[in-house]
């Protein structure tokens, strides 16, 4: 297959090189791009193709592998595509049915995505979770890479829905120790809560310490994925304040 990521990011460079450890033949479009994500797909020896609308014309599959906050931007920019598009961003359940309509006017057909994991470089890390009428010819074409794609539904936003609620918790909480200790800090009892988590909760200072370094550096791109979560929640029925702080403490990074 002929296979185009939008764009190659720290995720999507590693989905790319995953592709191309599968056999496939995977372009980049190097429109607008910085010069780190061009040699992020250098580095994964990805083949130029100029731009997402020379992808379109090109390629079979395309995978979105972007900030969520430009999932939408990005997948506009594909019209005329007549492969299948994979979104596989973390969004929520409506906003990815949502791209799948944009996607769909075309002759494209959609699958939704949620990867959970670090850049896939070996097995068994990282999986790619997938919904949509051709969500298990979209994981055929994983099949043999570091990535692992599992074909959840038919139905498109379940995949999405998984990577939600996933994430839910996983950077809820760690906006959640951010906070706490923020907020022993402010109130000058920092010491004395740090003394408190070593006796009895051992690992909050190393969550705490990972919390810091992701979200400095990736709470930019976390603040839009707590807003999807935030309304995932709503959608669902759940209280969405959560994951609205939590985007507010990113906001913060
Ligand atoms: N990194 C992880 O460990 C991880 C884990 C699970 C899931 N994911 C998912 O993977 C996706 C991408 O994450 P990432 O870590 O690869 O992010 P990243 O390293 O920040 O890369 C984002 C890529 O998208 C491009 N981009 C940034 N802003 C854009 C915009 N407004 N319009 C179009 N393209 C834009 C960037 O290009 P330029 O910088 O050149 O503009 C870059 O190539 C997210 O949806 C995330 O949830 C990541």
């Amino acid at each position: 297959m002929t296979v185009g990521v939008l764009h190659p990011g720290e995720m999507g460079a590693a989905v790319a090189a995953a592709l191309r450890a599968g056999g496939h033949d995977v372009a980049w479009a190097s429109a607008g791009r910085s010069a780190a994500t061009a040699a992020r797909a250098g580095e994964a020896g990805l083949r130029d193709i100029g731009t997402p609308e020379a992808m379109a014309g090109a390629c079979d599959l395309v995978v979105s592998v972007c900030p969520p906050h430009a999932a939408v931007a990005v997948a506009r920019e594909l019209r005329g595509f007549g492969g299948i598009y994979v979104e596989a961003n973390a969004v929520s359940p409506e906003t990815a049915r949502g791209i799948g309509e944009i996607v769909t006017s075309g002759a494209a057909a959609y699958v939704d995505g949620g990867i959970i994991g670090p850049p896939p470089r070996e097995p068994g890390t990282t999986r790619l979770y997938l919904s949509g009428p051709a969500a298990g010819e979209v994981a055929a074409a994983f099949a043999g890479t570091p990535l692992e794609a599992l074909a959840v539904s038919a139905r498109v936003g379940d995949a999405s829905a998984v990577k939600m609620a996933y994430a839910a918790w996983t950077k809820g909480t760690a906006a959640l120790v951010l906070a706490a200790r923020e907020t022993a800090r402010a109130e000058g009892v920092e010491e004395a809560l740090v003394a408190e988590w070593a006796r009895s909760l051992p690992d909050l200072a190393d969550a705490y310490a990972r919390a810091g370094r992701s979200a400095t550096a990736k709470g930019w791109r976390w603040v839009a994925e707590m807003e999807e979560i935030a309304a995932t929640f709503a959608a669902a029925g759940q209280p969405d304040g959560f994951h609205r702080a939590a985007a507010e403490i990113y906001r913060r990074y």
